[in-house]
């Protein structure tokens, strides 16, 4: 018995380091107390966050990354930093005047080695349902394929209440789509998710996953959720930005941006998909070097995922009522509070801001292109499990789906309830 059970450790072992490299030993996750004056520093030095092989023309790796921002209702940051780099960054730090940082977390990879093993070893240990709804388990994550066909299943096996819809194709050339559930086919107002538009905010595809398999299921069961499927068409997309979440999945875990690669860098690929719409696009919050993991890509819409996203918006969705846009950890925590509080009220007295509003500035996102296209119930959400004070930074565990989808799915219903409301009280 002894002996089987170090087998078994051996093929964990072989298990955790098939999948990435170790490029994260030893990174550590620090906080500190920063204002917009340091909030803007990191910006501009987001474009020497890597360190390359001029040579070879190689990135060789990361020296800092941030991981969450200081807003004007969170007074902190918290960076990745690369464990030889740490002393020099610290020293940069005190020259912005931060004297005081904590240590989070002391080795990164243990977290992405750890959440590794967790999916291999559920995955394994799962049964088949014999369903196709079923055997979705939407309590962990997937690769963008399996993804994908769980949406052409549902819409395979349940014709009348679920439709594949196309929205674009990506810069490697993976379909997005998304599924529209609804109960009728009449025209209604609609509800838009999306999801992933970050690659490494895992949790959020997840949930809008997570989401979608439990409107299906619920859909003539629960009253709440039958009835807001009659008043609503709605749209989910899970994964905006395939091309990233595939390249977070196999080869850099922490990757934020796109995949698109541009004449004006010879190394530096992707942009941050979520500084890419039309609207202030490169104004604040943004950062003009191919390199920066806020890079705002080489015009507006130059991505297509995001032009495609635009387009299926803007000619697909003629009465586009209420739009959330999914990320996890430090983006838009604000927006969470505010669907916290709808729901709480109903939406009594409800005000909500632009992420300008309620952030420092950040430019060319979907929230404030939308806003200025008159959607009105508009949110930017992050997503992160709530008892939890442990800071997980982008490898939030998967037991967090079911939660947090439970949760975003209520505020969501809420918001949908009071739109409802006006809309009958303007009538
Ligand atoms: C921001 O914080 C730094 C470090 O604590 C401090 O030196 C600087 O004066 C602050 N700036 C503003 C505008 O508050
Ligand atoms: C979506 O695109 C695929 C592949 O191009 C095509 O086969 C399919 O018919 C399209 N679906 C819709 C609903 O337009
Ligand atoms: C690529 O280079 C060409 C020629 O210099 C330029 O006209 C074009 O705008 C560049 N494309 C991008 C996306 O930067
Ligand atoms: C809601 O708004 C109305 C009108 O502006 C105001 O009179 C009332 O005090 C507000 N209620 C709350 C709870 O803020
Ligand atoms: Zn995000």
């Amino acid at each position: 018995m002894p002996h089987h059970g170090w087998l078994l450790a051996v093929a964990a072992l072989c298990l955790l380091h098939n999948g990435q490299a170790s490029m994260y030993k030893g990174y550590k996750l620090i906080r500190f107390e920063a204002n917009e004056t340091v909030a803007e520093w990191l910006e501009t030095m987001s474009d020497v966050a890597h360190d390359y092989d001029e040579k070879r023309g190689e990135e060789r790796r990361i020296l800092f990354d941030v991981f969450s921002e200081p807003s004007k209702i969170q007074s902190h940051a918290d960076v990745l930093v690369a464990p030889d780099f740490l002393e020099a960054f610290l020293l940069m730090l005190r020259k912005q005047g931060v004297e005081k940082v904590i240590v989070l977390k002391k080795d990164m990879q243990k977290l992405i080695d750890e959440e590794e093993y967790t999916i291999d070893n559920r995955r394994r240990r799962r049964k088949r349902a014999g369903n196709v709804v079923d055997d979705f388990d939407a309590e962990t994550y997937h690769e963008y394929a399996v993804m994908t066909r769980f949406m052409h299943d549902l819409a395979l096996h349940h014709p009348t209440l679920v439709k594949v819809v196309n929205v674009s194709r990506s810069t490697e050339n993976r379909q997005i789509i998304g599924v529209k559930i609804s109960t009728s086919s009449i025209y209604k107002p609609a509800i838009v998710i999306d999801a992933g538009v970050h690659a490494r905010e895992w949790v959020a595809p997840a949930v809008a996953m997570y989401i979608m398999k439990k409107l299906v299921k619920s859909a003539g069961h629960d009253h709440r959720l039958s009835k807001a499927l009659i008043d609503f068409d709605w749209f989910i997309i899970p994964q905006v930005n395939p091309d990233g979440y595939e390249y977070s999945r196999n080869t850099d875990r922490l990757w934020r941006k796109t995949r698109s690669r541009f004449n004006g860098s010879r190394y530096c690929l992707g942009t941050d998909a979520n500084r890419n719409w039309g609207f202030q696009w490169g104004k604040a919050g943004a950062n003009r070097s191919p390199c920066s993991n806020i890079y705002q890509g080489a015009h507006p819409f130059s991505e297509p995922e995001i032009e495609g996203l635009k387009n299926f918006l803007t000619f697909e969705i003629p009465d586009l009522t209420i739009y959330l846009s999914l990320h996890s950890y430090g983006q838009q925590e604000a927006a969470h509070k505010a669907v916290s509080a709808i729901r709480k009220t109903s939406g009594a007295n409800y005000t909500y801001g632009t992420i300008a509003e309620v952030m420092y500035p950040a430019s060319g996102t979907s929230i404030d292109y939308l806003q200025d296209k008159g959607v009105p119930y508009i949110y930017g959400v992050e997503l992160r499990p709530q008892d939890s004070t442990d800071s997980y930074g982008f490898n939030i565990p998967a037991k967090f789906i079911k939660p947090t989808g439970d949760e975003m799915l209520e505020g969501i219903l809420a918001i949908s309830e009071h739109a409802l409301l006006k809309k009958k009280i303007r009538l």
